[in-house]
């Protein structure tokens, strides 16, 4: 590293689906990826939910089961010991499994929403955490209104939370250094975020087993899986510091 610990007054942390594949969550794009068994149009879309709304809760529902048998791994707890060193951190990520929080880690900007969040499709409420391990009846209702409830995630064609997208566009200007990790950087807006910090001369790392169409921009590749990875770099980074 060109930087050391006590030059970096403030740091960004952007992660995708690559950093829980160690816990057993699947990621979107890998060999055994969701797109490559489901199609993302017949399940994350509002077209989607609106044509067939029990299909879309019973593959949430399935994927809710999945990820609440899953644990943080040594990567996202990393990161809540990197968050604790750094007074002016933010850790911005694309995931819903909501493993971040699990793990300890506080200022987290959930670009893509929560799996474990349900919305009213009328918008009669702010949206609710519900962790039922098995939902009793499908599609939810919304406690308030009866109508219909949403999972609380972004789906394609839809625009993200307009505060999480300008916390992670600020961040990424300001930090002086960001850290990638386990996306494959296809999915815009969140793709661009690390273009913006190299644009604003930070120094960003990228944690990924395979090359992406960022590999070739950031200033250090750590081609391994992140939950070795990352700890790794993380107490080679104090040392040399
Ligand atoms: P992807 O599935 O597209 O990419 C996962 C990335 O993680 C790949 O580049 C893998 O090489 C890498 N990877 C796999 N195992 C890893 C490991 N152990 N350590 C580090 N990296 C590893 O997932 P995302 O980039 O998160 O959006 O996908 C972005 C968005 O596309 C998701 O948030 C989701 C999806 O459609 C929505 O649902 C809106």
């Amino acid at each position: 590293m060109n930087i050391s610990v006590q030059d970096v007054s403030s740091i960004m942390v952007l992660t995708g689906a690559g950093i829980s594949a160690e816990s057993g969550v699947p990621t979107f794009r890998g060999e055994d990826g969701l797109w490559r068994q489901y199609r993302a149009e017949e399940l994350a879309t509002p077209r989607a939910f609106y044509r067939d709304p029990k299909l879309v809760w019973e593959w949430y529902d399935w994927r809710r089961g999945l990820i609440g048998g899953c644990q943080p791994n040594q990567a996202h707890r990393t990161l809540v010991e990197i968050e604790a060193r750094f007074e002016d951190f933010v850790l911005v990520t694309q995931n819903v499994d909501g493993l971040h929080s699990l793990a300890g880690s506080r200022k987290i900007v959930e670009l893509h929403g929560n799996i474990w969040r349900m919305r009213c499709t009328q918008m009669c409420r702010p949206s609710w955490e519900d962790r039922s391990a098995v939902l009793r009846a499908l599609p939810p209702r919304c406690p308030s209104c009866g109508e219909m409830a949403r999972p609380d995630v972004v789906w394609f064609g839809e625009v993200l939370p307009g505060e999480a997208i300008e916390t992670a566009d600020t961040a990424a200007r300001r930090c002086q250094l960001m850290l990638v990790i386990g996306t494959s950087a296809l999915v815009q807006p969140a793709a661009s975020i690390p273009l913006l910090a190299l644009q604003s001369g930070a120094t960003v790392v990228e944690f990924n087993p395979q090359p992406t169409p960022l590999s070739d921009h950031v200033d250090i590749t750590v081609r391994e899986p992140a939950a070795e990875s990352l700890p790794r770099w993380w107490a080679r980074w104090l040392v040399e510091s």
